[in-house]
């Protein structure tokens, strides 16, 4: 049974490399994790339709084997006049401080979802994972007739429900230790936060599609207990980020070794995502975020300064609850303990 599932991921090991957009996947590491029989993925969501077929022409120049391409499906509402006087005077206070001028420049519009799907549709991927929302039928459909596999991220039962009637070959059971984003696309998210170990056999438990467990899943104990759970698969993102191969900066890599303490916010993008608690995450505890992608653009040159001057105070720091636990080497060599702690080769 697991042997059959493990191949609907078309790899030799039933590890996913979550897709991290932003920074923190690259095609290195994702070619890294797929040459080691793992699924390595690249998280598309902020690029261009241009940029993601360049992307997959660069994974194929690295690996033969099978990759994802992820999106964000969404459909965003119009930018907020209001939204943007309430976190003007906070932004304002911070980019003074990293030395912005008052205003953000005036940056590239958010690339459309469905455009982004007509490039990822051209790259063919083995595999095309989403979160944020479910795509149609037919954008389902047109995957498949492309020998496309799908894999869906749910948050709560009610969601997984929803992916596996639109035929999604796999479901991604985010957890809410997990690192970055929330998936959540029905009801609120707040409700949505149930642990990873009780998320997947209850899934697991209600649809009949291959499940892939996410949230805080560090290392080979972690595998062996989500596959016992029901899951088929798992997926790991904050573990990798400390590989070589990962885009992760420097101040990011230290604050993922003390992270003990993470909170869920919408400071940095107005969609929820777990990160380490900073400054800039508490600057937005009383005041309401722009909703996303607003708060996305509102936020884009601070977040790259204070990167770029290694402000671990003012820096976005998308860290799952697990990070402590993280392990720092090749990506390669931790797919092999993985598997190795996991008993999975035996
Ligand atoms: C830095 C970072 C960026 C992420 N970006 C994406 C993304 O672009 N698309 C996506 O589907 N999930 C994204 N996620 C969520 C992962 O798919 C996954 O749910 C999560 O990493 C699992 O929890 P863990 O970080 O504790 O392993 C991201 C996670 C992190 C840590």
């Amino acid at each position: 049974m697991r042997h059959e599932r493990t191949n609907a991921l078309r790899t030799r090991w039933p590890i996913v490399q979550a897709p991290m957009a932003g920074g923190p996947d690259t095609p290195e590491l994702a070619a890294a994790v797929s040459n080691a029989g793992g699924l390595g993925s690249l998280g598309c969501a902020y690029m261009t339709e241009a940029q993601i077929e360049a992307a997959a022409v660069k994974l194929r120049t690295l690996t033969s084997q099978p990759f994802a391409l992820n999106l964000f499906v969404r459909a965003d509402a119009p930018s907020d006049p209001s939204a943007a006087a309430r976190v003007s005077p906070i932004l304002g206070e911070f980019r003074r401080e990293l030395g912005l001028p008052a205003e953000p420049p005036p940056g590239p519009p958010t690339p459309q979802f469905e455009d982004q799907l007509e490039a990822v549709l051209r790259a063919r991927p083995a595999v095309f994972s989403f979160t944020f929302g479910a795509p149609t039928r037919e954008q389902i459909k047109a995957l498949h007739a492309r020998s496309i596999a799908v894999i869906g991220t749910a948050t709560t039962v009610e969601e997984a429900v929803v992916l596996a009637s639109l035929d999604v070959d796999a479901v991604c059971a985010q957890g809410s230790e997990a690192g970055g984003h929330r998936g959540t696309f029905l009801g609120s998210f707040e409700e949505a936060l149930i642990g990873t170990i009780t998320l997947v056999p209850q899934i697991a438990a209600r649809v009949k599609v291959p499940v892939i467990a996410a949230g805080g899943i560090m290392d080979g104990r972690a595998i062996r207990a989500m596959l016992g759970l029901g899951a088929s698969a798992v997926q790991l993102g904050t573990a990798f980020m400390t590989c070589p191969e990962a885009g992760t900066s420097e101040a990011h890599r230290a604050a993922l070794a003390t992270a003990w303490r993470t909170v869920v916010t919408r400071a940095f993008s107005g969609r929820p995502a777990r990160g380490v608690r900073n400054r800039f995450c508490e600057a937005f505890a009383a005041v309401e975020a722009a909703p996303f992608p607003q708060q996305q653009r509102l936020t884009r040159d601070i977040r790259a300064a204070a990167a770029a001057q290694g402000r671990a105070d003012i820096m976005q720091l998308w860290a799952g609850q697990g990070a402590p636990l993280g392990r720092a080497m090749p990506a390669a060599t931790l797919v092999e303990l993985l598997v190795r702690e996991a008993g999975l080769g035996s």
